[in-house]
C-alpha cells in the first residue's frame, strides 16, 4: 500500500483508506460481525486511514471503528477521521458555536474511546460558515486544547472548497470526486496541491454505481439511502449515486465497465483514476464485504491508467454525466 501526505499536519496515510458511513446505517443491514470483518480486513491489508461521523448509525461507526483500532493496538499507526456539525437541528450556521462544537467534539472523543482527535472535519456545513471566522477560531483553540490533531472541511460544492483551502489552519477537504464528478480537477485540484491541503475523495464509485454490477432492474432495501434519498428527500441529492440520475448512471457505468479489461475491475478502474491526480492524500470506498475492501485496495498496487483511458473516461463523462452535475456541485 503506498501512502500519501497531508502535508500540513506532516501526516502520512494509505492511498487508499475506508469508508465507514455503511458501517453505522444508510446503506441497509451490516450487522456487528460484518462491519467488524471489513474493518479487519482493511488494516489487515494496509489501510491507515479510517473516515467516520458522529451521526452515522447516531454513532455506532466511529464506537466500532474506535474498537476495532483499540482492540488491535493500531492508534499510533491508524488515522481516524470523523465529522461533526450535522447533529444541529435544525442544521443552520448560527448552530456552529465554539460550545456546540466543544460539545461534538466530546462526544466523538467519547463514541472514538480516545482522548485526542486525529482530524476532525466540519461535516457539510451550510455556506455562511465558510465565512465564519469565529468557527475556524474555535477549530484552531480545540487544537491548541489538546483535543485534536488537525482539522478539515467536507464540502458540497467546488466553490466551498476553494474557501476552506483558503483558510490557514484547515489541513484537509473531502470533496466527492469520481469519473461522474469531474469538475474538481478543474480549480480545486491545483488550488490544494497549491496550498499543501490534504484531498479526501468520497463516494470513489459513486455509491457503487462505477462497479458496473447495478442496472436498472437493481432494488436495493427501503433502508439504505440509494432507495430513499434517490431525489434528495432526506439529505443534498449529490450524495447519492453522485448526483446522477439513476437511470443515466448505468447506462454510463456500462460503458465505463466496458473499459476495464482482464486484470482490472471496474470499481479499480474507477479507484486508480482518482488515484492518478497527485493532489489526491486518500480515497475512501465504502464497502460492506471482506472482498470488496480487498479489491478496492488491490488499486493502490496498479499501474496509473494510458492517458488515452483517461481521455475516454472524460468523453463519457462530457457526453452522459456534465450536463446532470457540472453547474450543481
Ligand atoms: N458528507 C460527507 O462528508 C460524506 C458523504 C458521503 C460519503 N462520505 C464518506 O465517503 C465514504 C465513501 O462514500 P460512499 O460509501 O457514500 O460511496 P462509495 O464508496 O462510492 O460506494 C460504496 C459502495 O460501493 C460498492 N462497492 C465498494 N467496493 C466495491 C467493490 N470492490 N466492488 C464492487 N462494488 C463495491 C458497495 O455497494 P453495495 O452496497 O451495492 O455492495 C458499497 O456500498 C463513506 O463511507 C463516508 O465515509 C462522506
Amino acid at each position: 500500500m503506498r501512502t500519501r501526505a497531508f502535508r500540513r499536519a506532516n501526516l502520512q496515510v494509505s492511498e487508499i483508506g475506508l469508508g465507514t458511513w455503511q458501517l453505522g446505517g444508510d446503506w441497509g443491514e451490516v450487522g456487528d460481525e460484518q462491519a467488524r470483518e471489513v474493518l479487519h480486513a482493511a488494516l489487515d491489508a494496509g489501510v491507515t486511514f479510517l473516515d467516520t461521523a458522529d451521526v452515522y448509525g447516531d454513532g455506532r461507526s466511529e464506537r466500532l471503528v474506535g474498537a476495532v483500532v483499540a482492540e488491535r493496538g493500531d492508534h499510533d499507526r491508524v488515522t481516524i477521521a470523523t465529522k461533526v456539525g450535522r447533529r444541529a437541528d435544525p442544521h443552520v450556521a448560527s448552530a456552529y458555536t465554539p460550545e456546540a462544537l466543544r460539545g461534538w467534539v466530546g462526544r466523538s472523543l467519547d463514541n472514538l474511546g480516545v482522548e485526542r482527535i486525529d482530524l476532525l472535519q466540519l461535516h457539510c456545513p451550510p455556506t455562511e460558515v465558510y465565512a465564519d471566522d469565529e468557527v475556524f477560531g474555535a477549530l484552531d483553540d480545540l487544537v491548541t486544547d489538546g483535543l485534536l490533531s488537525a482539522y478539515g472541511v467536507s464540502v458540497e460544492t467546488c466553490e466551498e472548497a476553494l474557501s476552506a483551502i483558503g483558510r490557514p489552519g484547515v489541513t484537509s477537504v473531502q470533496i466527492i470526486l469520481n469519473a461522474f464528478r469531474q469538475k474538481p480537477l478543474e480549480e480545486v485540484l491545483p488550488a490544494a496541491h497549491e496550498a499543501g491541503v490534504g484531498i479526501i475523495a468520497r463516494v470513489p464509485l459513486a455509491s457503487g454505481l462505477l462497479s458496473g454490477r447495478y442496472d436498472l432492474d437493481t432494488s436495493f432495501p427501503a433502508d439504505d439511502h440509494r432507495t430513499y434519498n434517490r431525489t434528495g428527500a432526506a439529505f443534498d441529492v449529490g450524495e447519492t449515486f453522485a448526483g446522477v440520475p439513476y437511470e443515466v448512471g448505468v447506462r454510463a457505468a456500462q460503458e465505463v465497465s466496458s473499459l476495464a479489461g482482464s486484470g482490472l475491475t471496474a470499481a479499480q478502474l474507477a479507484l486508480r483514476w482518482i488515484l492518478d491526480h497527485e493532489a489526491v492524500t486518500t480515497v475512501i470506498p465504502g464497502a460492506r464485504s471482506v472482498e470488496q475492501v480487498e479489491g478496492n485496495v488491490a488499486a493502490s498496487d496498479l499501474p496509473p491508467l494510458d492517458p488515452a483511458l483517461h481521455e475516454e473516461l472524460r468523453a463519457i463523462y462530457d457526453h452522459h454525466i456534465r450536463p446532470h452535475v457540472h453547474h450543481r456541485w
